[in-house]
């Protein structure tokens, strides 16, 4: 049996704009915090998803390395990673195109988030979205991965991945291995700041991890809370701020703060100072670091290069292999 250190971890970032926290906590959070505890971990940056739906070449530039910049600030060691991005690796659209000419359409149907963009009309209908998660499996079945950091909306993609492993090893025999989602259910769906959407860029309801401090502050000051009076004793459990600031307070901060809900003369103004207070502090280092890198973006791109490199020659097994079984290779 193989021990969970000899496992491949690997997840994919969508360079679509800023962080903020739900992407922060539900997936890179947790990615960074994994880099160090497997054999090998395989972070990219997923731009041929982005091309879905950005249109403007500069933007997508702009997000591609802020991207990176902001991975890079929160602490990814790319001297423990592979970081790289995925058009700098063209097998990644090659196995896309195996692997779409093996998928039934009903299982591209029946994926929540293309559902979810064409019922809510959030996304352009392009047959790239229809398509997007056999790209996604490739990004994953071509490292031969085993554990996906996602948050739960990604989930059911990582599950059409494993499935299209199974189609691809009953047919042509046995090539990839089946990788499994990783989503701790604490941090699955951090809600917004509207009490009623999860936090997402698409619903524009997010506290954003680099914002300026004004920005940051009106963010935080417009979570929404309920209308017990300032003097009343408040349940923590039940409001949005104390829940954020559990996710990035220590365990005798959060119970202080669970003392003042509960003791009353204690208004939610007063609380989400305390939270902006702690978000800034969380994220202090983070912030300054990436000021330094964006002054230094030769760096990140050598960094960049260098995941390419690496990329493309732990991929290129994998790829070797599939072309045989396909019969492509003579
Ligand atoms: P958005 O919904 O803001 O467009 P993305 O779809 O770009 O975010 O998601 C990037 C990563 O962050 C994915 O792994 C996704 O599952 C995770 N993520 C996004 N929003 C949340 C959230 N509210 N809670 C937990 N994880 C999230
Ligand atoms: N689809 C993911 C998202 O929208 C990004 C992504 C692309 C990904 N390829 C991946 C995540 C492979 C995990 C594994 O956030």
């Amino acid at each position: 049996m193989t021990s969970i250190q000899n496992k491949i971890i690997l997840t994919g970032i969508k360079p679509s704009g800023s962080p903020h926290l739900g992407n922060y906590l539900g997936a890179m959070r947790p990615s960074i915090e994994m880099q160090n505890q497997y054999q090998q971990s395989i972070y990219f940056i997923a731009d041929f998803h982005s091309l879905t739906t950005i249109r403007n070449a500069k933007l997508h530039q702009e997000y591609i390395y802020g991207v990176a910049l902001d991975w890079l600030a929160l602490g990814l060691n790319p001297d423990k990673t592979v970081f790289f991005r995925q058009s700098d690796n063209p097998y990644h659209t090659e196995l896309s195109w195996i692997l779409s000419c093996i998928t039934p359409m009903g299982l591209m149907e029946r994926a929540h988030a293309w559902k979810d963009a064409i019922n809510n009309k959030l996304k352009e209908e392009n047959v790239g979205l229809f398509t997007y998660p056999i790209l996604m499996a490739a990004d994953i079945l071509l490292y031969q991965a085993d554990i996906i950091p996602v948050g739960k909306d990604q989930k059911q993609h990582v599950e059409i991945a494993r499935d299209l492993a199974i189609k691809f090893n009953n047919t042509f025999g046995d090539t990839f291995k089946l990788p499994s989602e990783y989503t701790p259910p604490e941090i699955a769906s951090i809600p917004g700041i509207d009490g009623v959407h999860k936090m997402s860029k698409s619903y524009n309801n997010t506290i954003m991890i680099f914002a300026e401090e004004k920005e940051l502050k009106k963010q935080i000051m417009s979570i929404k809370t309920d209308s017990t009076p300032v003097e009343d004793s408040k349940d923590p459990d039940k409001d949005l701020v104390f829940q954020f600031y559990s996710l990035i307070a220590n365990s005798s901060d959060i119970d202080n703060l669970r003392d003042k809900y509960q003791g009353g003369n204690f208004g939610y103004g007063e609380a989400k100072k305390i939270l902006f207070e702690a978000f800034l502090d969380y994220f202090q280092n983070a912030r300054q670091k990436r000021i330094e890198l964006a002054n230094n973006l030769r760096y990140v791109k050598d960094v960049l290069s260098e995941g390419a490199k690496n990329s493309l020659k732990i991929s290129e097994k994998t790829i070797e292999n599939v072309r045989q079984k396909v019969g492509l290779k003579f």
